[in-house]
């Protein structure tokens, strides 16, 4: 199967978006958002937005699901899916893309609105050239 078409587990992760959608805390911008990520262990993390009256604290649903997976110990990411009530679905905003990027290797996205639209897309397509943690690990250790 292409990595372009949808299949049960994809349909699953996208449910999974949807339900976490439904908390989403955002009495600022009524934009609400819904991720889940599928770990290459099989789990599901979900996360929703958070809004915090000082703006600038607030979180996106992506990062709250990765941060979630990678506080239970798991640090490679396959899939994401996320939900929104736009048309197009909305894509991850560049800070969500390079969190995404830190936690997998060839991540699939899956996004889709409560219409039932999905695009599916790469992380890669929409992160080329990214920089990676191994940059980071490659200065440390040539400075040691
Ligand atoms: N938001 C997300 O949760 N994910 C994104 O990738 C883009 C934006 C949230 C942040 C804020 O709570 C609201 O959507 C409007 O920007």
């Amino acid at each position: 199967m292409s990595k372009k078409e949808l299949n049960s587990d994809d349909s699953k992760l996208i449910e999974a978006a949807k339900t976490a959608r439904s908390k989403a805390y955002a009495p600022f911008s009524k934009f609400y958002v819904g991720a889940a990520v599928l770990t290459s262990t099989g789990e599901i993390f979900t996360g929703c937005n958070v809004e915090i009256s000082s703006y600038s604290l607030s979180c996106c649903a992506e990062r709250i699901a990765v941060f979630k997976a990678v506080s239970a110990g798991h640090s490679e990411l396959l899939n994401c899916a996320v939900v929104t009530d736009t048309t197009p679905p909305a894509s991850p905003c560049g800070a969500c893309r390079q969190v995404l990027s830190d936690f997998s290797s060839d991540l699939r996205l899956l996004l889709s609105n409560t219409d039932g639209e999905v695009r599916i897309t790469e992380l890669k397509e929409l992160l080329p050239h990214a920089f990676k943690p191994a940059e980071v690990l490659k200065k440390l250790n040539h400075n040691s």
